[in-house]
């Protein structure tokens, strides 16, 4: 008898880690509603001269469907291209190809491989032309550090492979028709493809919070209720409004000893609970259960 009460209790105990991760996810919902609540108020705010537009607010957008233009289109070089290449080739790849891209970076002075000289005909893996680096953008080079790019647009991934090229004073051998034909076959860059929706967050914010319902926060029993519920209560409920958030998104707790357990100790204090609950005995616990389910209002 006593052997089995204490490898209950140890079951209690071992899993605690495992409610850890409901009341950390309690916790973000919580976060997030206040958000919803508070800093974010209406759904909609307008601009006006005192209060600056907030980026977060936008109209919700359908994405467009649009042509990225083909590799024939993005194969031709224009001036805007070119600058468009230049701000990407800073913000991304001078890191370790360098300013110049002569690779003659502290970061490239200790890989292997290092990244490749790109003012240099000499060594490239896959090759130099605008569809190879189109190629190397969009899949990396496996085995080294230069990683894929696929995240950027085509556009800006052509941008790229023009710079790349402006940099390096050789003759990139390029054979155009041949390369449009190539990319167009491999990445369908002449298909409709679907822009990127976009949803404001001031929106989503609003549908998570219709969707949390707050539960009323625990109503502790007055100090003239001296009854071992009542004490324990007192005694192990730090704070009222955070045990009852907590517990509300713990399904069974009110029925469940070992779940309830698990949802006070996991976290305490920060879940609203006092840590001194570990050391109760199953006994205890169930008074405990019991007193906190008939004074946690039940969530609508
Ligand atoms: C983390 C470092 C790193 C970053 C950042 C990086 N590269 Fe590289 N890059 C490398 C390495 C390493 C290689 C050599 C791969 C090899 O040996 O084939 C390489 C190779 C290349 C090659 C030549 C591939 C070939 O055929 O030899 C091109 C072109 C290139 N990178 C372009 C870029 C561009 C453009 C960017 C930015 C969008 C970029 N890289 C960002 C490390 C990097």
């Amino acid at each position: 008898m006593k052997n089995d009460s204490v490898s209950q209790d140890a079951k209690i105990v071992t899993a605690a880690g495992g409610a850890l991760a409901a009341v950390v996810l309690a916790g973000v919902v919580g976060a997030l509603f206040m958000r919803g609540r508070g800093a974010y108020g209406p759904t909609y705010r307008e601009a006006t001269a005192d209060a600056p537009a907030d980026p977060t607010v936008f109209e919700n957008v359908r994405g467009k469907m649009e042509s990225s233009g083909g590799a024939a289109q993005l194969l031709s070089v224009t001036p805007e291209t070119l600058a468009r290449g230049k701000a990407l080739f800073a913000d991304s790849c001078a890191g370790c190809h360098g300013e110049g891209g002569q690779a003659n970076t502290p970061v490239a002075a200790v890989m292997h491989p290092a990244p490749r000289d790109l003012t240099s005909p000499r060594g490239w893996t896959r090759g130099y032309t605008l569809a190879a680096i189109y190629q190397t953008l969009s899949e990396g080079v496996s085995g080294t550090g230069m990683a894929s790019f696929d995240t950027l647009p085509p556009a800006d991934r052509f941008a790229l492979a023009h710079y790349v090229q402006s940099l390096g004073r050789f003759d990139h051998k390029d054979d155009l028709a041949a390369e449009a034909k190539l990319l167009d076959a491999k990445y369908h860059l002449g298909k409709m493809v679907r822009g990127p929706n976009k949803v404001s967050v001031p929106v989503v914010m609003a549908h998570m919070a219709a969707e949390y319902d707050a539960p009323g926060a625990i109503v502790l029993p007055p100090a003239s209720d001296v009854s071992p519920g009542a004490r324990l209560c007192r005694r192990l409920v730090a704070d009222p409004a955070r045990a009852a958030d907590v517990l509300a998104q713990v399904p069974g707790w009110r029925e469940k000893l070992d779940v309830f357990a698990e949802t006070v100790m996991a976290g305490a204090p920060g879940n609203g609970f006092e840590p001194a609950a570990a050391v109760l005995t199953r006994a205890r616990w169930r008074t405990f259960q019991a007193e906190l389910a008939a004074r946690t209002p039940v969530r609508r």
